[in-house]
């Protein structure tokens, strides 16, 4: 089969490589026709983790079920299924509890496993044309009758839309709150898409991106241009000097200055600075235990700069972590199957997965418009 393989840093080729297959009873074979290019996936592609060359990348998958394994009783041949991008085996302590991103049996060693990822398990991603999912049973969301046409809908399932709300969940977003939220890539319009959905009265979005600015405008949110000093400033004067009631923090690690200069601890200072007393943060962009490229000294060993007296002086609470996604995916499809919700609004490319180094390289560059693709295997190049 064809796959995008990940050779190092900045390196990655579509390749012929050995067909997924069952590997164990459990397993369900899924023939891919949409698989979506994370943000995620940009740490992996620039060298900042210690992802093995030569692994399939992708865990944002979508597609049509191909094979089941002997054990596997309620998904069928045919179903059109969204896969979370976390995998779990439904049966442990965590998953039991709806912690599905920190399950204990996939990862041995660690908490939560994932599709082609840096660290969380040997499994092969769904950049691909087929993909095998480890105990099918508890990780297919089967997908409504019709759910063709709002595939570009549904894929966001896999990860960004569900993760986008589990940061509400996380800072404790409620009606008629204000909310602010960094990073306006696919994870913060997917926050401030959730906020709006929850009735949140004030949805603030920060980045230095404009066209990605303007995609929050036009749900609803307002528009913090980072680009110039005065960031801050803007958001405590929209909050009567108080700060937001919530913070979303959707950039992570690599969060950087209005130079675009890599500054680890910016968002999370932003953060308590920004949000006000006795308010809530939660923190879905990823930060790692250990960044050995990094330039930042502290960040080298996965730590930071926190301005930790401010936060605890204001009495703020903070919650972070991987999205449990099956936590969520339901009642968010159910929201697509009856036209309440369009999570596509955010796909800027639907390509053939042939171009999908070109769109790693564009969408890693944060050029203009590529705010979200889909890659389509099935797709005629
Ligand atoms: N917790 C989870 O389960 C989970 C799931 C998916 C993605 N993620 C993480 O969420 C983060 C965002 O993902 P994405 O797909 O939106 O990525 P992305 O890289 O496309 O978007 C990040 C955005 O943050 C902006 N940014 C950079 N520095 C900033 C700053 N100081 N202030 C405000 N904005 C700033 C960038 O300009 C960019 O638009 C990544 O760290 C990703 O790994 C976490
Ligand atoms: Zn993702
Ligand atoms: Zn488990």
């Amino acid at each position: 089969m064809k796959a995008l393989v990940y050779n190092g840093p900045h390196d990655v080729k579509v390749k012929e490589v050995p067909d997924a297959k069952i590997e164990r009873a459990t397993d369900v074979l899924v023939k891919i026709t949409s698989t979506n290019i994370c943000g995620s996936d940009l740490h992996l592609y620039e060298g900042r983790t210690d992802m093995e060359p030569g692994r399939i990348l992708g865990h944002e998958n979508l597609g049509e079920v191909f094979e089941i394994g002997a054990a596997v009783d309620r998904v069928k041949v045919g179903d059109r299924v969204c896969l979370p991008f976390n995998i779990g085996c439904g049966f442990c302590e965590n998953c039991e509890k709806g912690l599905s991103g920190f399950c204990l049996t996939c990862n041995p060693g660690i908490a939560g496993a994932a599709y082609g990822y840096a660290g969380m398990g040997p499994y092969s991603g769904g950049q691909a044309e087929y993909l095998r999912v480890p105990y099918g049973d508890y990780n297919c969301l089967i997908l409504p009758r019709g759910s063709e046409e709002k595939e570009n809908d549904y894929v966001m399932l896999a990860d960004i839309f569900p993760t986008g709300y589990h940061a509400t969940e996380l800072a404790g977003v409620r009606p008629g709150e204000s909310v602010v939220i960094y990073g306006a890539g696919p994870v913060g319009l997917m926050a401030a898409y959730s906020c709006i959905i929850k009735g949140a009265a004030q949805v603030m979005v920060v980045d230095t991106h404009k066209d990605r600015l303007a995609l929050a405008q036009k749900i609803g949110a307002i528009a913090i241009d980072d680009t110039g000093p005065g960031g801050v400033e803007r958001i405590m004067e929209l909050t009567g000097g108080k700060g937001a009631d919530r913070g979303c923090e959707c950039v992570g690690y690599q969060c950087c200055n209005m130079h675009r200069q890599e500054v680890p601890n910016l968002t999370m200072n932003n953060l308590v600075a920004t949000v006000k007393s006795a308010g809530s943060i939660g923190v879905v962009g990823v930060f790692v235990e250990e960044d050995p490229n990094a330039e930042d000294k502290l960040e080298k060993k996965g730590q930071m700069a926190f301005n930790f007296g401010a936060f605890w002086n204001k009495g703020q609470r903070m919650a972070t972590g991987q999205a449990n996604v099956k936590a969520y995916n339901r009642l968010l499809s159910r929201l697509i199957e009856y036209d309440k919700v369009k999570p596509s609004w955010i796909v800027s490319h639907e390509l053939p997965l042939e171009q999908a180094p070109q769109a790693y390289e564009k969408f890693d560059k944060r050029e203009k418009g590529w705010t979200k693709v889909v890659l389509k295997p099935g797709m005629k190049k």
